[in-house]
């Protein structure tokens, strides 16, 4: 069959897509193996879906690759997590630059072991001139976190008279968030067949159009991306209003 990428209508290319790339330790299960090499399958995900969305112009891919709940797995998971994300930070920069991506991140960073911390600045400031895709990690990430985080700035900056009240609207609040650049995503794709948030991005996808796939994350490629985003291509957005008033 033809690949999604050549049925994208190249005008209609959300700029933000969010994923939530979920069923590592269920693909291991299936495979007869221990939940780390699900991680570590996935992590050729990431690659093939990294460079996906560079090929069809996407500017900004947010991964959530690990949440502030997820602190609480077995200590062993956790640590196997954190060595693997020093490994493919290792692995994958080399590829990520040929590939003009920036990275960033969202989330706790200071909750990170120091080993990853170090990695993660290395390979931002390395990157740190490319102008293709902008790949944003969620580390440590819950939007729970995100929006207290973002209420004690706003409070503390009203107490000191950097800000008035009356003046607080979804812009100025957007501003504390950790997302403040980078627009809502347009698109939040789901793998593993679990149809919830997680905690996820609670503020900014308040009009984001939500894409769940049964596919384990591990078994996920570009081309499931562009399945995604054709998806997406084909539905209305109403953002409140009627079909007609979008065609006038
Ligand atoms: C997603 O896969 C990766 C992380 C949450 C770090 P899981 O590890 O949650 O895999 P399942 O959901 O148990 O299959
Ligand atoms: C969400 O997956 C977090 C990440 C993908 C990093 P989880 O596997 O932690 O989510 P729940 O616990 O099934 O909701
Ligand atoms: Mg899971």
């Amino acid at each position: 069959m033809e690949s999604f990428r050549n049925r994208l209508d190249k005008n209609n290319i959300p700029k933000h897509v969010a994923i939530i790339m979920d069923g590592n330790g269920r693909w291991a299960e299936k495979h007869g193996k221990a939940r780390v090499f699900g991680h570590e399958r996935g992590v050729e995900s990431v690659r093939s879906v990294v460079e996906g969305a560079g090929e069809i112009g996407i500017k900004y891919l947010t991964l959530y690759a690990f949440s502030t709940e997820n602190w609480e797995r077995p200590k062993n998971e956790v640590d196997a997590l954190m060595e693997l994300l020093v490994q493919a930070i290792e692995m994958e920069t080399e590829s990520l630059m040929k590939n003009n991506v920036r990275l960033s991140t969202i989330g706790n960073i200071e909750a990170m072991p120091a080993k990853v911390k170090e990695k993660l600045e290395g390979c931002i400031s390395f990157l740190d001139s490319n102008t293709g895709l902008n790949l944003v990690l969620a580390l440590s990430y819950s939007s729970k976190w995100e929006i207290i985080n973002a209420v004690k700035n706003l409070v503390q900056d009203s107490i000191d008279k950097k800000i008035k009240p009356e003046k607080i609207n979804n812009e100025l609040f957007e501003g504390y968030l950790n997302t403040a650049k980078i627009l809502d995503p347009e698109l939040l794709i789901r793998t593993s067949g679990e149809y919830r948030i997680s905690n996820f991005l609670l503020w900014q996808i308040a009009y984001s159009e939500l894409y769940f796939t049964e596919k384990l994350w591990p078994d996920f490629r570009k081309e499931d991306l562009w399945e995604a985003v054709f998806d997406f291509q084909n539905r209305e957005r109403r953002f409140g209003k009627t079909s007609e008033q979008l065609i006038s």
